[in-house]
């Protein structure tokens, strides 16, 4: 079997390792790839945007199946653009990917499916935005509609700086076309978690409930980045919180899809802050979240590739075939110094030799290459993943910060405290 896997992050390297792992013997090709998933895949020298050079490559390589990672591409309508030729290709199409391409969308189908989100209202002109703003009171969030790489939400404490982030978006245009319509919300305050589900567009499977850990410092303070660590399961989200996920949330948003002629195949990942212990939805992702995925997919015995291929054939969701082991997982995401702002590329990495040789260590690549010697080096903000794995998520993160401590490289900076919530829960039994 011939598998093309579309991105170059750590997700991309998570996905990769699963499946080769579910079909050691599927050639795999990665577009673009990084220093990490070279082991594992063959790398294509394009970009996740090039959609008409991937669906080329695609059909002159005879590809059997096609994973996205990324959403930008989803969005554009990479899915439809490789059904159109014949080709094979895991995701939802451009229509039903606008759940995450367009938050002004994604609110409206919200309130129309009856699923819980934070109060809002949408703008296209700043100065209607300002009044609602000053009349509403802090704390507000606001989100640039379009896609913004995970940048385009700031909470705001106070009403002068709910003004200047909407001035921010809809004047001097800080995410080009994306901050032209935004959405202003009402600040929700509990704990957050991600579940992801495989579909059909009717039918719906959750993984393994995760937390990420978008903030620089440790405590959950400081700047908002692409995720600093994951860990799975979490025990809040217990069968009952999950199926009132599934049965309010992920259902009535998959029928509102299909009313309106964008049935959603693929991964839909539900942002929920629970609030009194209610979820309430944040966000939804048309694609598997980062790093969650380096924490979901390790727990995952087997079944992944056979979903992705029935889907991609336009099968229904067979959900029998889903297996998970026990356990947890943490990843640690390390970082370069100054990384969520400006930071070095280019610094040499060191594995010690044997690191993974235990079976609960894995290491997924984010920000590396390979320089003209052949040697590991920094390529990005957010450099490697450490995932560790134990019985719970107290030994399961031990053995990832151990990982992380082991791996050296220049400016190499990481949060200490991923999983705190649970480990704190779980030493109160
Ligand atoms: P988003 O880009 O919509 O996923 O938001 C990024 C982050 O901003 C989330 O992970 C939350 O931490 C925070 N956030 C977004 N919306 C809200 C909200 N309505 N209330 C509180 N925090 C929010
Ligand atoms: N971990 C957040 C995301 O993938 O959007």
């Amino acid at each position: 079997m011939r598998i093309l896997v579309v991105g170059s992050g750590g997700r991309e390297h998570a996905l990769i390792w699963k499946l080769k792992q579910e079909s050691p013997d599927a050639q795999i090709y990665a577009a673009p790839g990084n220093g990490g998933t070279k082991a594992l895949a063959e790398s294509v020298p394009l970009k996740p945007d090039e959609v008409d050079e991937l669906a080329d490559f695609a059909d002159s390589r005879d590809i059997d199946l096609t994973v996205v990672g990324p959403e930008a591409p989803l969005v554009a309508g990479i899915v439809d653009a490789f059904e159109e030729r014949g080709l094979k290709i895991f995701g939802p199409t451009a229509r039903a990917a606008e759940i995450e391409g367009s938050k002004a969308f994604a609110k409206a189908l919200m309130k129309k499916a009856g699923v819980p989100s934070a109060g809002h209202e949408t703008f296209s002109e700043f100065d209607e935005a300002e009044k609602y703003i000053r009349k509403h009171g802090a704390p507000l969030v606001v989100k640039a509609s379009g896609l913004a790489a995970g940048k385009g939400s700031i909470v705001c404490e106070s009403v002068e700086e709910a003004v200047e982030a909407a001035q921010s978006m809809m004047v001097d245009e800080k995410f080009g076309d994306a901050g032209a319509t935004i959405v202003v919300e009402d600040f929700l305050a509990g704990e957050e978690l991600s579940l992801l589900y495989l579909t059909d567009g009717e039918n719906a499977v959750p993984l393994v409930p995760s937390q990420d850990h978008k903030p620089i410092g440790e405590g959950d303070t400081g700047l908002n980045t692409g995720g600093m660590g994951a860990y799975a399961p979490v025990s809040i989200a217990d069968d009952a919180l999950v199926g009132v996920v599934t049965d309010e949330i992920i259902l009535p948003t998959l029928a509102a899809l299909r009313d309106d002629d964008r049935t959603f195949r693929g991964v839909l990942y539900a942002g929920l802050i629970l609030v009194d212990g209610d979820p309430y939805v944040i966000e939804f992702n048309c694609r598997f979240g980062d790093p969650e995925t380096q924490a979901v997919l390790p727990l995952m015995q087997e079944g992944l590739l056979d979903v992705f291929v029935g889907l991609a054939g336009g099968g229904d969701l067979d959900v029998d075939r889903f297996r998970f082991r026990g356990g947890a997982a943490v990843c640690t995401v390390l970082a370069s110094k100054g990384y969520p702002g400006s930071y070095e590329k280019g610094k040499r990495i060191t594995i010690p030799k044997g690191l993974e040789d235990d079976d609960e260590l894995i290491v997924l690549h984010a920000g590396t290459r390979r320089d003209p010697e052949g040697k590991l080096v920094t390529s990005g903000g957010r450099v490697l993943g450490v995932v560790g794995l134990g019985a719970d998520v107290t030994a399961a993160a031990a053995r990832s910060r151990e990982g992380a401590e082991a791996i050296k490289f220049p400016g190499k900076y990481f949060r200490r405290d991923i999983g705190y919530r649970e480990i704190d829960r779980e030493a109160a039994g």
